[in-house]
Formats: structure tokens, sequence, C-alpha cells
């Protein structure tokens, strides 16, 4: 049978969405994470992933599964966090840095602290981080001030994660990467793709939870107070209240004049849509008032 025909037979049943509540409710339980605010259609799509990959007939089948496998919790956890990303996506974003980017060194020419701190939240393997550091480290040779960066990324899939500070990337991953910046900050051995010691030291990789109760930033950054957060295809996942609870987080790491940049798709959350002034036009980047 066609995969996606047996999915939607898998969800006719109307008593689906208890089990589907029992099913993250599990989930909850057993790992800590809470994806009862993720998209119910996305959840039900990525279930079903799971159901056909283990071969059970329904979620009631797939939630005694999980019960007596709990190794099963990690494959499921991976397919609801679905860590796609590579690098310079959204090129315009990229291109147009002069009005993000350019304009925080510009600030840091007459601000005390000269360091510039940036947290990619929701960083996945390490493409967005990376390219940042890539970016600025370019944009900062041209620059007569000393300034320095770091980059926290940070993430909830742990493989995500090892895979960011490995830094291995495949030719399919770096096809964005302009010919002279692959051959600046990266080595190449058998069409595998090695980022450059002098960038990796910038970024630094951990994990956080962005729903997390207590926590509003990386512990690792310690005070939070960042330039520049990243928070790309991250929010889409979620439903309003969760993206409230995420966006909280975002804004209060960041300095006032820092930038806030969303994925293409993303919007501002509008309790907060006044606290920030658009930047432009083609990207999802705000200015904290
Ligand atoms: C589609 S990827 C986005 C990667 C990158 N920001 C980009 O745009 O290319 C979404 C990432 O969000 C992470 N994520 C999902 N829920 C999260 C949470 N509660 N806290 C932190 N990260 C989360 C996933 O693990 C995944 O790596």
């Amino acid at each position: 049978m066609n995969k996606n025909i047996e999915s939607s037979l898998i969800f006719q049943d109307h008593t689906t969405d208890k089990t589907i509540e029992q099913i993250l409710n599990f989930l909850h339980e057993q790992r800590g994470f809470d994806f009862s605010g993720n998209r119910a259609s996305m959840v039900k799509r990525r279930i079903a992933k799971r159901i056909s990959a283990v071969q059970v007939i329904d979620p009631k089948e797939y939630l005694k599964y999980i019960q007596k496998d709990l190794s099963e919790l990690d494959e499921l956890i991976n397919v609801l966090t679905i860590s796609v990303s590579s690098f310079f996506r959204d090129p315009i974003l990229f291109e147009s840095h002069s009005s993000w980017l350019d304009d925080i060194i510009l600030r840091k020419q007459t601000s005390q602290e000269k360091d510039i701190r940036i947290w990619s939240a929701g960083c996945s393997t390490g493409e967005e981080p990376y390219s940042v550091a890539i970016l600025l480290n370019e944009q900062l040779q041209n620059e007569t001030i000393s300034s320095d960066f770091h980059i926290f990324a940070t993430d909830i899939d742990r493989e995500a994660l090892r895979s960011g500070e490995e830094g291995v990337y495949s030719l399919g991953d770096v096809q964005n990467v302009k010919l002279g910046l692959l051959g600046k900050y990266f080595s190449v051995e058998k069409n595998i793709y090695r980022i450059n010691e002098q960038i990796k030291e910038k970024v630094s990789f951990s994990f956080f939870d962005l729903l997390h109760k207590r926590s509003f930033s990386p512990a690792e950054s310690i005070f939070g107070g960042f330039d520049i957060v990243l928070c790309r295809n991250v929010l889409i996942y979620f439903n309003f209240d969760f993206q409230k609870i995420i966006f909280k987080k975002l804004y209060r790491s960041l300095n006032s004049g820092g930038c806030l940049i969303l994925g293409e798709s993303e919007t501002a959350v509008e309790k907060y849509k006044s606290k920030f002034n658009k930047v432009n036009n083609c990207c999802k980047i705000y200015r904290k008032k």
C-alpha cells in the first residue's frame, strides 16, 4: 500500500486524538519533552511515519510498542524535532547582512562591550551558527575595530548537537556556500567538508530546551545579553501558546538594539510586535526597541 494512503487510514478513527495525547504524555513522562503544543497535523503525520517504520497497525498498537521498547522514544523525538538545515539557508537573509550584522558591528564601535554575542536557538546540526560565524569573520576582517564574537548554539536534539560539534558536512550540505568561502573555511577530503578550527572555536554547542519552565537563556552564556538571536524554522512547529513561551525567552535574552531573526514563514508573536522595529521588508528581522 502507498505509504501516504496508509498514514491517512491510520488516522481516520475518531479515538485517535486521545491515543495521540497518550503517546505524547508517555513521551513527556519518560523523556521530559512536551510536544503537546506542537501543531496537531504535524504531530500526526510524524507519528504515522514511525507507525509505518515499526510496522504496527495503528496509534493504539504504537502506544503499546513504545511502552515496551523505550528506545523507540528516541526515534520518535527525532522525527518530531526534524533537524533539517543547510548552510546559508535563506540566501536573501545573508545577502542583506548590512541591515543587521553590519549595524551591530557599527554599534560596537561606540559601545564599551566590544565583543559580539550571538545565540542560535534550535541550531540543529550547526549549519546556521557556522554560516553566521563565516559571515561575521568576513565582515570583521574589513573593520578597523578589534571586535571578537562568540556564538552559543543550542538545541534539544543531542545527536544534532554532536554532529554540529564535529563540523563535518556533505557536498549537498554546503552547496549554498560560495566557492571562495568554501576554500577558505573548509578542508575537503573525499567529498567530506570539514569546517576549519578557526570558525569551530567561535561556536559552542549545548543542550537547551526552549520550552523549559525556568531557564531563559543557555546556561553557558551565563546571562544572555545577546546582540543577535536567531530562532529560525523552530516556531513553525508550535501552537500560539507555546510560541509565546519561546518568544518571551528570545525577547528577554536580547540586548536593546539587538536583532531577532526568524525563519521566512515565521512572524513575531502579536504581544511582542510593539517591542520591536522591523528591520527590512525582505526578511523576518526585528530590532528590539
Ligand atoms: C528545522 S530545524 C531548524 C534549524 C535551523 N535553525 C535552520 O533554520 O536551518 C528545527 C530545530 O529546532 C529544534 N527544536 C525543536 N524543539 C525544540 C525545543 N523545544 N527547544 C530547542 N530546540 C528545539 C529541533 O531539534 C531542530 O533541530
